[in-house]
């Protein structure tokens, strides 16, 4: 089985992605937050130091792209393309309203030919180039199952099946539903019986019981994506692999670790903070831990106080 670390916003970012990786190898892929292509032809700067090899060590990372138009998407993959990239990722899944009112991500799901329109200008460029001399890349996508409702599921693997695409990697939700939900598996079972690409399965693996009952359905799976199950419980890889999981003592150590990225790349404490409130969002349920600290750690105001009530939740502070 191959494990994806699933791409989250303001989660998956270089400073956590290299910590996770000292800690807990066995990922085979990280995919980088979205970065997005738009006409103005440039990455941000915070996005580029994203993505730049130095801050990604020793780790395999695919970057991830968001656009709906060819060639401001192509301009991207070109660009990264030549920080070293090989596989490059495009984001037909993301839920959030202010980037599917313009189109993107799930957005795209809504117009099937729009989407053939786009993937062919795509493919047409990567192979007249590649033909033309330029290295070869590898294209995955990173899509949901529709907006609404599952008979739309039908016309889109239709479009995907026309393209050489790397990898299909499928969240089997649906725009509307945001994380809510169950992901429905009717449908991805079809994307794993009739898609012409492999198939990643990506949605709400938390435990070695979830991957199990996933293997009993989809015996021929060999790539999963896990994302929340993976910030709550860095170590949860390796469950999946049938080996312990993280003690109380090395979650506290990879806590401290990631507490010390985050001050290397950013100056102010509060922003700092911030990113480590993310983490315990999904991480709480693993420290066990009364209610009134958890609510000092939220209302730290600087570093001191942050690992005062950090000490505090592992058990070994005042
Ligand atoms: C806070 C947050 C940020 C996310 N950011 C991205 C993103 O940048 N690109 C993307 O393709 N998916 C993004 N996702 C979706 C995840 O990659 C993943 O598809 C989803 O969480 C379901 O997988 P999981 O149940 O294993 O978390 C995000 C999800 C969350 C909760």
């Amino acid at each position: 089985m191959r494990f994806y670390f699933a791409p989250m916003e303001g989660i998956t970012l270089h400073p956590f992605r290299q910590i996770h990786h000292e800690f807990f190898p066995g990922i085979t892929k990280y995919f980088t937050p979205f970065l997005v292509a738009n006409q103005t032809c440039t990455f941000k700067r915070k996005e580029i130091r994203d993505i730049l090899p130095e801050n990604n060590r020793g780790l395999s990372l695919v970057p991830q792209i968001l656009g709906n138009k060819a060639e401001e998407v192509w301009w991207a993959l070109r660009e990264l393309q030549s920080y070293g990239y090989q596989e490059l990722n495009l984001n037909l899944g993301c839920p959030s309203p202010t980037v599917t009112s313009r189109g993107k991500g799930a957005g795209f799901l809504a117009d099937p030919d729009r989407l053939d329109a786009f993937l062919d200008s795509i493919f047409e460029k990567r192979d007249r180039e590649t033909g033309e001399g330029i290295e070869p890349f590898l294209l995955s996508v990173k899509t949901r199952i529709g907006i609404e409702d599952g008979r739309e599921a039908a016309a889109l693997l239709s479009v995907y099946n026309r393209y050489p695409i790397h990898e299909l990697i499928v969240h089997p939700r649906f725009k509307k539903q945001l994380y809510k939900g169950t992901p429905d598996l009717d449908v991805f079972q079809m994307f794993y019986e009739e898609s012409r690409n492999p198939v990643c399965y990506n949605g709400d693996i938390r435990t070695a019981e979830d991957q199990d009952e996933l293997l009993k359905r989809f015996p021929k799976l060999e790539a999963v994506m896990i994302g929340r199950g993976l910030v709550r419980d860095p170590s949860l890889v390796r469950q999946l692999q049938g080996n312990e999981g993280a003690d109380l003592l090395l979650l506290r150590k990879y806590h401290d670790a990631l507490a010390a990225g985050y001050r290397e790349c950013f100056a102010d404490d509060l922003h700092v903070i911030g990113k480590m409130k993310e983490i315990w969002y999904y991480m709480e349920d693993r420290v066990p831990h009364e209610e009134k600290d958890m609510k000092k750690l939220h209302k730290a105001r600087n570093m001191a106080q942050y690992e005062a009530a950090a000490a505090k939740l592992f058990g070994t502070g005042q």
